[in-house]
């Protein structure tokens, strides 16, 4: 994977798929009228190796799930209890088909295909990148031994609890996503929103499938349990706080896609570079996926900014609400929310978990291989921030208590991409104005600065001085308001609302105009 693969808008043409005119074969749109028609998108043919995946199973896979008829049955029985959970907490506008992408195969390219389909049918299935026999143990105390292929014994807490974790994030995004589809600005956004949603769906099937397969009759009831715990339930809340909010807005929706996507895209790319075989190809499929989540949330910001932008040169003033624009300023309170809020994910600057999870081979380092180190780091050292007094300063602690901090400040220099890209579009207009992250302890509750006031510039304040400026760094109820109120959804093919750009180009070569949602 590239250091950053996901920001081009080829990612949303992958198929690069030609249009032509009528009578055009699978695989191109067929002229105007072809609504009625099969849809199918370009998939350039492979040209890595490539195991397919059997669509004749009542459930996809390229993991040779016939030959298990135990497991097999074991999902099966699963399989209508995640049916039922799509259908009561999924998507909650009722919708004909929608144009989405479907994995057909985990090779290099040419992986997945395009096509209308009811969302209830879409194919949720269990796909592994191909296996390396070669592959090795990349870090750690096992470091150079062949990777597992089964869970070792003294791991299996570890790496259970790493996978449930994982797993709980993906159906909460759905939950808490599940109305958006009420007021999207547009089919396009709409159906992006969908497909996000489908394969947040798929990536809980990835990890129930783990469980399922190597963690016995305790992995089954970690299966079952991902599926009683909703987002925001009082009783069986999900598991991090991020994923009990609800997403109310579109605003929101892409700085959530933008930021707290983020933080799971580096989330597996740790455990892509685990020991244990079978949870690393795992992960390298699913971010092969994620990409164009992260492709909606850069996007999404970037169109929102261009219409502020142009708004905010024609008018002179920012307070555009009654233009039917976002104000930029509350752009920049959304981005301090949800900035912070997931760099609480990433956990405390120091954890001896995280360490022994490195040292165990279950978690590596974002890009591990390629860092030129001893992937030991037994006399490695980091510099961890902390606040002493009233200053923030810094301490030397060995490295490996401090992965989680080396992990953030990967995610926070691949966050300052997107606002490099949002405010080109504020330059090109020729405003002096300029989106900025926050400082990383602005807002926080977990790790060094919780408890302690900081500014998004970075100042440690009293408390009160914090709270009295408060409402000028976070949304306030009259900001959500606002954005609630322009929150009206546009449904004609090619209509977009006001406070959003349409996009530059649209899916999969397909005209931005196209009906990507019926109803
Ligand atoms: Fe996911
Ligand atoms: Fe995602």
């Amino acid at each position: 994977m590239t250091a950053n693969p996901d920001e081009g808008a080829t990612t949303a043409t992958a198929g690069r798929g030609k249009l032509s005119g009528a009578g055009a074969g699978r695989g191109e749109l067929s002229g105007a009228g072809a609504d009625q028609g099969e849809i199918v998108g370009a998939a350039p043919a492979p040209d890595g190796p490539v195991s397919v995946i059997d669509y004749n199973e009542r459930i996809p896979n390229n993991v040779g799930l016939a030959t298990d008829r135990k497991l097999q049955r074991a999902l099966q029985a699963w399989q209508p209890k995640f049916l039922d959970w799509w259908a009561s907490l999924g998507p909650s506008i009722p919708t004909r088909d929608v144009y989405l992408r479907t994995a057909i195969a985990v090779g290099r390219d040419g992986w997945a295909n395009f096509a209308r389909v009811p969302m209830q049918q879409y194919r949720w299935g269990i796909f592994l990148s191909e296996r390396n026999p070669d592959r090795t143990v990349g870090f750690g105390r096992h470091l150079g031994e062949p990777a597992w292929q089964q869970v070792p014994g003294e791991c299996r807490a570890d790496l259970r609890r790493l996978i449930v974790v994982q797993g709980d994030t993906e159906p909460a995004s759905v939950e808490q996503q599940r109305h958006l589809g009420m007021t999207a600005p547009s089919l396009y956004d709409m159906r992006n929103l969908f497909q996000v949603n489908v394969e947040e769906g798929r990536h809980l099937w990835a990890m129930v499938y783990l469980l399922h397969a190597y963690f016995g009759r305790d992995g089954r009831d970690e299966a079952e349990q991902l599926l009683q715990r909703n987002s925001g339930d009082a009783d069986k809340p999900r598991i991090l706080g991020a994923f009990n909010e609800q997403t109310t807005d579109w605003l929101s929706f892409f700085m959530f896609t933008y930021f707290t996507d983020r933080d799971g895209k580096y989330q597996l790319g740790t455990l892509k570079e685990s020991g244990f075989d079978p949870l690393a190809r795992t992960c390298e499929f699913m971010l092969r996926e994620e990409a164009h989540h992260m492709f909606v949330g850069t996007t999404g910001v970037q169109r929102i900014v261009e219409r502020t932008a142009a708004l905010l040169a024609a008018h002179g003033t920012d307070d555009l609400w009654d233009l039917g624009g976002i104000p930029l300023a509350v752009i920049q309170k959304y981005l301090n929310f949800q900035f912070s809020v997931s760099l609480d994910l990433f956990g405390s600057e120091t954890s001896s978990n995280v360490a022994s999870y490195f040292t165990a081979g279950l978690k590596g380092r974002w890009m591990e291989t390629r860092r030129k180190d001893d992937h030991l780091l037994a006399d490695a050292t980091m510099q961890i921030p902390v606040v002493a007094g009233d200053t923030i300063t810094t301490r030397t602690v060995p490295m490996l208590t401090a992965l989680n901090l080396d992990l953030r400040a990967e995610y926070v220099a691949d966050c300052e991409r997107g606002i490099r890209r949002w405010n080109r579009e504020l330059e090109q207009t020729g405003l002096p104005h300029r989106l900025t992250l926050p400082h990383e302890g602005f807002n926080r509750k977990v790790g060094a600065f919780a408890g302690h006031w900081v500014s998004p510039s970075g100042e440690l304040l009293a408390a009160a001085d914090w709270d009295r400026q408060a409402a000028g760094w976070l949304p306030t109820p009259e900001d959500r308001a606002g954005v609630a109120a322009l929150m009206q959804p546009h449904y004609e093919p090619g209509e977009f609302a006001s406070w959003i750009a349409p996009p530059g180009v649209g899916i999969n070569d397909l005209p931005v105009e196209y009906d990507y949602v019926r109803f």
